[in-house]
């Protein structure tokens, strides 16, 4: 079956602009936006909240079919996580959340939880879906399919660069360090790992600014009309 708008796939690693490019797009476009990522944060928000550690497989994966998560649209379109109807939005965007949402990630029986939720809210097509996996599972039928990298240090510069830009203190290094474990961690792990889609663009963004990006998606968008 096709879908009259396309579904639009962006995965590729922590810090690469996926989260800016794909907002970007859904607001030109008039498509909703899913932050994928903010799903397994959520997971790990729920795990803690009830004490339970995020070495507990078991526990956290029957907490992940336990919650209800979903997302409301702010005003400017970006979407706000709600666990169990509550918005959660604001708490998850934590380092201890980066890594716990990385760690719950590699659970089968998370991944499997988050899935049917990820289908449902690209199925009518209209959407941009961020993440890791969107291009490989979740909707390998995706009409476009885009795999954003950029070196691990351009990244590290970026963050740096937006935590200053938000009044915060930044170490280079430490972000840079961190960026590699988590890159480590998402491409390694033995189910849905980090890697491009076959059929994906792959789309080095190191030294492209955003708008270049989000014209050679739009040009992808255009020619599968
Ligand atoms: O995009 P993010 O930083 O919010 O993602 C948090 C973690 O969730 C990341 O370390 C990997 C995992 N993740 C995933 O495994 N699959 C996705 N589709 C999205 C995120």
């Amino acid at each position: 079956m096709t879908r009259p708008r396309p579904v639009i796939a962006i995965d590729g690693p922590a810090g690469v602009g996926k989260s800016t490019t794909a907002r970007t797009l859904a607001r030109r476009l008039g498509y909703t936006l899913v932050d994928t990522g903010a799903l397994y944060r959520g997971v790990a928000l729920a795990a803690r909240d009830r004490g339970i550690s995020w070495d507990d497989e078991a526990a956290v994966m029957a907490v992940s079919n336990e919650i209800r998560l979903g997302f409301v649209s702010q005003g400017d379109g970006t979407p706000r996580l709600l666990v169990d109807g509550q918005d959660r939005a604001d708490e998850i965007r934590t380092p201890e959340l980066s890594a716990g949402a990385s760690q719950v990630s590699a659970y089968p029986g998370v991944r499997r939880a988050l899935l049917d939720i990820q289908r449902d809210l690209g199925r009518e097509g209209g959407v941009v879906l961020e993440g890791r996996d969107i291009g490989t599972v979740v909707f390998p039928d995706a009409e476009v399919k885009l795999f954003l990298t950029a070196s691990a240090e351009e990244r590290a510069r970026r963050r740096v660069k937006d935590l200053q830009d938000r009044g915060m203190t930044a170490d280079y290094h430490e972000i840079l360090a961190k960026i590699r474990s988590r890159d480590d961690a998402d491409s390694t792990r033995a189910i849905a790992p980090l890697r491009p889609a076959e059929d994906a663009v792959i789309l080095d963004s190191t030294s492209l600014d955003l708008e270049a990006v989000v014209q050679h998606v739009l040009e992808l968008v255009e020619s599968c009309n």
